[in-house]
């Protein structure tokens, strides 16, 4: 299966998204910038939903509808980001976009290996990018937009915990103990680390909440850093 169709329109960019510089955050510009990212993000998490939807036909149908689920979420976020996006003065497809999501996300050969990257990696990190920006957004005086990355990050714990729910049943992980942090290592598609899949500081009660367990944490929050491949 081959990657998603886009509007001949949009300038799809292979080099990483730009996020512009914390002080530039008070120029509207720049935070539409942002945003601009994060919309692109959401879509990229809605269409992979789907794609998992398809390429995992052997999946429960409770799981292939948690994903259908959550990709209606990811369609309200990225419609709430296009909202402000446009209250700014800026709109949707004015910037290239990466799909940086997409590109790792196509190597997943197993359903375990789907919601250890995507559910575990991609949405568990952005538990503590969300903290980030909303800080950053708030202290160049944009609580409309810091509130908006909130209220999202706060949305996004219930699809950590999707994943970590069903990592932890086909992993065959201690289902008191959640996922297995060796055993989610073992699953993210190379050259991915965990060490690229988490924020500082890690936002251990949130990740709490998602059902990662203290154990897990430790091993997540020591791990090495790498050079990422994002500039995420
Ligand atoms: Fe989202
Ligand atoms: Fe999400």
């Amino acid at each position: 299966m081959g990657g998603p169709g886009r509007d001949p329109g949009l300038r799809v960019s292979p080099r990483a998204d730009r996020i512009p510089r914390p002080g530039a955050l008070r120029e509207t510009s720049a935070v539409a910038r942002l945003l601009h990212v994060f919309i692109h993000h959401e879509i990229q998490a809605a269409e992979l939903c789907g794609w998992a939807i398809l390429a995992f036909p052997e999946t429960p149908l409770e799981f292939r509808e948690g994903l259908f689920s959550i990709m209606l979420d990811e369609v309200r976020h990225a419609a709430v980001y296009s909202a402000r996006v446009e209250a700014l003065g800026a709109s949707y497809g004015q910037h290239a976009v990466r799909d940086w999501f997409w590109e790792r996300t196509l190597a997943c050969e197993s359903p375990l290996q789907y919601v250890a990257l995507m559910g575990l990696g991609f949405e568990g990190g952005n538990l503590e990018h969300a903290h980030r920006f909303d800080r950053l957004l708030r202290d160049a005086g944009d609580t409309v937009s810091a509130d908006l990355v909130a209220r999202v990050g706060r949305e996004e714990v219930a699809h950590v915990h999707f994943a970590a729910r069903w990592f932890t049943e086909w992993s065959g992980s201690a289902p008191e103990s959640g996922p297995d942090f060796e055993r989610w290592a073992a699953e993210l598609p190379a050259p991915l680390t965990p060490a690229v899949l988490r924020g500082r500081p890690l936002d251990r009660v949130r990740r709490g909440k998602a059902g990662l367990s203290e154990a897990f944490l430790d091993r997540l929050e020591g791990s090495g850093t790498t050079s990422s491949p994002s500039d995420r």
